[in-house]
């Protein structure tokens, strides 16, 4: 049940870093990130999948020093488009036509649209705006993480400034919204593993309108 799998994730504080997440863990991780769905199909971020050991030493720098960003197998990092623009709907209404075949009229007309209301509003909302998508990507990595029995820490306790300036992200029109290290827990030395969940009770989270 992926109701137990949601259980027995938690947000590890300490990761093993002698235990390597297998590549095709990896991979379905990531393929359920990309298969997420995104306000008008957008998909206005991307993954960028940091291994490499004395990059990711710098990220730990500007993530307060949390072990997982070292001690994990990887850390993805969700970075979000930091504007939309022409060029940016064009491409996702070309892609469109591409797999499902040929131009039509009402597609074109409703990217137009989207252009329109999209375009000349200010760089904040429209960068919010991709952030929001980028955390629904999020939520299926953590959830497909559990799925794979893979450990995983969602943060944005670091400083995105400094991610996009180590990983190169503004000049790709990127930035950063969050970071999930995933890994593997350690047996020893995480004071979270094994708490019970902290959650509010049903009936005070959920309202039903009959
Ligand atoms: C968007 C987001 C950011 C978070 N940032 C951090 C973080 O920087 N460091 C950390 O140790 N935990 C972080 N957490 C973990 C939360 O504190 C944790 O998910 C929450 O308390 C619920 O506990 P659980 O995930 O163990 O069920 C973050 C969680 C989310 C969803």
């Amino acid at each position: 049940m992926l109701n137990e799998r949601l259980n027995w994730r938690y947000a590890t504080k300490k990761m093993d870093p002698s235990k390597t997440v297998p590549q095709d863990k990896l991979d379905r991780i990531l393929e359920a990130v990309r298969l997420a769905p995104t306000s008008s199909g957008l998909q206005p971020f991307e993954v960028i999948v940091v291994k490499n050991a004395a990059i990711r030493e710098k990220l730990k720098e500007a993530g307060f020093g949390q072990t997982q960003i070292t001690d994990s197998t990887a850390v993805l990092v969700f970075a979000a488009w930091d504007n939309y623009t022409d060029a940016r709907i064009d491409g996702v209404l070309a892609l469109t036509e591409k797999v499902r075949g040929g131009a039509s009229e009402t597609l074109t007309g409703y990217y137009d649209r989207l252009k329109a209301s999209y375009v000349p509003r200010d760089a904040d909302t429209n960068f919010e705006h991709a952030a929001r998508q980028a955390y629904i990507g999020l939520g299926l990595a953590m959830t497909a993480a559990a799925f794979e029995e893979v450990d995983a820490t969602p943060m944005e306790g670091f400083d995105p400034a400094q991610f996009d300036e180590i990983l190169g992200l503004r000049a790709r029109g990127l930035k950063t919204v969050a970071i999930l290290p995933v890994g593997y827990r350690a047996e020893e030395g995480d004071w979270l593993k094994g708490a019970p969940k902290v959650r509010r009770p049903m009936n005070e989270f959920v309202t039903v309108v009959e």
